[in-house]
């Protein structure tokens, strides 16, 4: 028997069920600020990664050569490949850009609760704005992302690395180490930086630089303010050691545990280093796994829907009914057919198991008079009913065709 690998999950019917249900309010939440949908390859050339955060992401990455001696990886995320995409081939697209990205990410991590080696992102980058309403915008998608899926408990912190660097640099600690200390909210850290990652009103950062950082800072948190967003300000985000430049922002599911973190992302600047023109970008990512975790702990289920109807034929009648199911399923009808050769009476108990609505009976005496049994599951009535009308119980409208 061979086993999945480690770190990856299979997923049945009804968790599929449940992930179909919140990847839809994910995406109809992104539709609604008028975010499209693209798609990247699930692999590129590792050197996109390198050139992103370093040769140390090699660690984290399934790397690999291909036949032909590339050296290529699985994404751990999906900012570096879309901006990959904008430079090769939207850079001439209307500003700004709205895109938005729906995909597995792989990273080579230790496997945990909540911690994946192939996770799923629902995430947005917006390329060519970098107004206030710019930002905070973007970081209203996510929380909207959250409220809208029902989560009840979660924090949205926001940060600005360029405030936060300036600091550490009028302190002399402007360095990985301390940004790593301070990601990791180290507790060993000085009393100067922990004074300053703990201030929680913008009017604090009044005599605190650089000043048009600190004023954008603040008309974001003031427009979220203004629009009912919650959030807290939090100095102390560094996002890793990665590409950010501005306003960052995490939300945190806490009855998750250590792998509380839902949602992360801010200001960044990519383009150049792909060979771009510059251009302003910010962007965040969903971890579509852990929010799923956290939702299922506040009740949130999907029910696996039953079928319209269930058409029992008899070995005499397999033809007939065969062909019926399929017209039903052309009007618009889900139909399921008995497979297996079961009796009347089992047949029956199958379509109620399943939640079919009716079954429908085709025995020789429907053949011959063209009359149908329909036998509603629920109510237990029975009738017989020409073809055309039997088609017309089916929803007309073919959605999702
Ligand atoms: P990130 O914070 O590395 O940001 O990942 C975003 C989210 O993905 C995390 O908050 C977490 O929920 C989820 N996640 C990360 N690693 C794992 C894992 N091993 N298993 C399960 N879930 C995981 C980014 O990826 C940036 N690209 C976000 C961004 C977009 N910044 C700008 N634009």
């Amino acid at each position: 028997m061979f086993e999945r690998p480690r770190g990856t999950r299979d997923f049945g019917p009804e968790e599929m069920a449940e992930r179909r249900k919140l990847e839809n309010i994910l995406r109809r939440t992104f539709e609604s600020y008028g975010y499209h949908e693209v798609m990247t390859p699930t692999f590129e050339h590792a050197e996109l990664f390198v050139e992103r955060s370093g040769p140390g992401i090699l660690d984290e990455m399934y790397t690999f050569k291909d036949k032909g001696g590339r050296e290529l990886s699985l994404r751990p995320e999906l900012t570096a490949p879309v901006m990959r995409f904008y430079a090769q081939d939207m850079q001439r697209s209307p500003k700004p850009l709205k895109l938005y990205y729906f995909g597995p990410a792989f990273r080579y991590e230790r496997p945990q609760k909540g911690r994946y080696r192939e996770f799923w992102q629902m995430g947005l980058e917006l390329i060519g704005a970098d107004t206030p309403q710019a930002t905070a915008e973007m970081i209203s998608v996510a929380y909207d992302s959250m409220k809208n899926a029902g989560l009840k408990n979660f924090r949205l912190r926001i940060g600005d690395v360029k405030i936060l660097k300036n600091f550490l640099d009028s302190i002399g600690k402007n360095d990985r180490d301390t940004m790593r200390a301070i990601d990791k909210r180290d507790t060993e850290l000085p009393d100067e930086i922990m004074e300053f990652i703990s201030m929680n009103n913008p009017e604090e950062l009044e005599n605190h630089g650089p000043e048009d950082e600190v004023e954008h800072y603040r008309n974001v948190l003031d427009l979220l303010s203004s629009a009912g967003v919650e959030y807290v300000m939090d100095l102390g985000i560094a996002r890793g050691l990665d590409y950010y430049t501005g306003v960052v922002f995490e939300i945190e599911a806490p009855e998750l545990g250590a792998e509380k973190q839902i949602c992360g992302g801010g200001e960044y600047r990519l383009a150049e280093l792909f060979g771009a023109q510059p251009v302003a970008t910010s962007g965040f990512a969903i971890g579509f796994d852990r929010t799923l975790l956290a939702l299922k702990k506040d009740g949130f289920k999907a029910e696996l829907k039953g079928p319209d109807a269930y058409v029992i034929g008899s070995k005499e009648t397999i033809s007939e009914a065969f062909a019926l199911a399929r017209k039903m399923r052309n009007a618009g009808c889900i139909v399921e057919m008995e497979l297996t050769g079961k009796g009347m009476g089992k047949a029956l108990k199958k379509a109620s198991s399943i939640g079919s609505k009716y079954a429908v009976l085709v025995g020789e005496d429907e053949v011959e008079s063209g009359e149908y049994t329909i036998k509603d599951l629920s109510s237990g009535e029975q009738r017989k009913m020409p073809l055309e009308e039997l088609l017309s119980l089916c929803p007309s409208d073919k959605e999702g065709y």
